[in-house]
């Protein structure tokens, strides 16, 4: 079966004041009932896959265990890490942790919106004969911003049945190129989702990460074990290089490969784009909590119970109350946030 990888580890600012270091985004209920942990390990029920392997901060076990507890494919193995070392030593983890061999990983964050899970699911099936061979899968999503925090796909020859070559991997473009690549019609966004062999991938590093790859076994071997929690050795981890896999390893590896898919994928970057997804009462509002909005239009209101936050005659807000802090934009300058973020450090 394919092995889930579940990577919890961000830290996420851009949905400030309520996804914060002690509770990032992947931990916060933001779409549904369910926080985004949950509805993502909920994406890898069925036949096909084992249950997951979850990599998370040490800081947050317990919350990410109590959150799996409530999802029946519980997690088989919890991997804490001693601190972030980014993505690419994160999956070496769980990579080791899946036994190294030739069985299938899928590699999910922990805080993505996939709408159509049986599109996301056929998507894995399509790639699934070129992963065995030992390509590196990626799965891409149509472009509709020149966007600069995304990494980019050029999408290549046909390989198999809605399976691509990737002919270039570009992550995180200047903002210049991203406006090439959307004009040009054949780029994808990469989703952010991995299918390949777990020997394939720890072959990968050797190549072109091996520092890392030393890291991520040593501190495997001399792992603390407590049931399903793994706690690899904190000294040993810290000697990894920090690293994406995008950087680390998909832009440099020769056989990758990406599967287009519309499966109404958003990585929930912010506010706005929670807005832009969720669904709005008539007056074009998303309102979540103790909210009283009267002849107010288009605007995104949450609050936490006990705190009342009222709105009336304003339209094409944002307002988030939470804990000691409340924040005010209009729609469409949500990414303003981290000027906010860097005021606060300054004080
Ligand atoms: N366990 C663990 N440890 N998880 C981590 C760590 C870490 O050190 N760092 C990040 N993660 C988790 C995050 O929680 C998130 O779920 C996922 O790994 C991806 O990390 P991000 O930091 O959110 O990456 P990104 O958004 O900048 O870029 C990636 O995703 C984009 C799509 O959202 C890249 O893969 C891009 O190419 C892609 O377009
Ligand atoms: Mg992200």
């Amino acid at each position: 079966p394919i092995i889930p990888v579940i990577l919890s580890g961000g830290s996420g600012t851009r949905l400030w004041p309520l996804s914060r270091p002690e509770q990032p985004k992947q931990l916060l209920a933001l779409t549904a009932e369910e926080t985004m942990l949950q509805l993502t390990a909920r994406r890898t029920a069925g036949a096909q896959f084992a249950k997951p392997i979850v990599v998370a901060n040490a800081f947050h076990a317990g919350q990410v265990e109590e959150q799996l507890a409530g999802v029946e494919s519980f997690a088989q193995a919890l991997i804490l890490e001693p601190m972030g070392r980014n993505t690419a030593p994160a999956i070496a983890l769980a990579a080791i942790a899946a036994g190294g061999g030739s069985d299938p990983i899928l590699v999910m964050p922990s805080d993505h919106v996939i709408a159509d899970v049986d599109a996301f699911h056929a998507a894995i099936q399509a790639a699934l004969p070129l992963v065995q061979e030992g390509w590196l899968a990626t799965f891409g999503i149509a472009p509709d911003a020149p966007e600069t925090g995304y990494g980019w796909i050029q999408v290549g020859d046909k390989l198999t049945e809605g399976v691509h070559r990737v002919e270039k991997f570009v992550e995180k473009p200047p903002r210049d190129k991203a406006e090439a690549m959307l004009a040009s019609g054949d780029h994808a966004w990469n989703g952010g989702i991995f299918l390949f062999r777990a020997d394939m991938y720890l072959g990968a590093l050797s190549v072109y990460a091996p520092e890392m790859l030393v890291a991520a076994q040593l501190s495997m071997d001399k792992a603390r074990r407590e049931g399903a929690r793994i706690y690899p050795d904190a000294e040993e981890f810290a000697a990894s290089p920090a690293n994406s896999i995008d950087y680390a390893v998909m832009e440099k590896a020769p056989r990758v490969a990406v599967v287009p898919v519309a499966m109404g994928w958003s990585d929930v970057g912010s506010w706005d784009a929670l807005h832009a997804i969720s669904e709005c009462d008539i007056h074009g509002n998303v309102c979540r909590g103790d909210v009283v909005a009267i002849e107010a239009e288009n605007c995104l209101v949450r609050s936490e119970p006990g705190k009342r936050v009222a709105l009336v005659g304003v339209h094409d807000l944002i307002v988030v109350a939470s804990g000691d802090d409340i924040l005010v934009l209009p729609r469409g300058r949500s990414q303003d946030i981290k000027k906010i973020i860097e005021a606060m450090k300054k004080d």
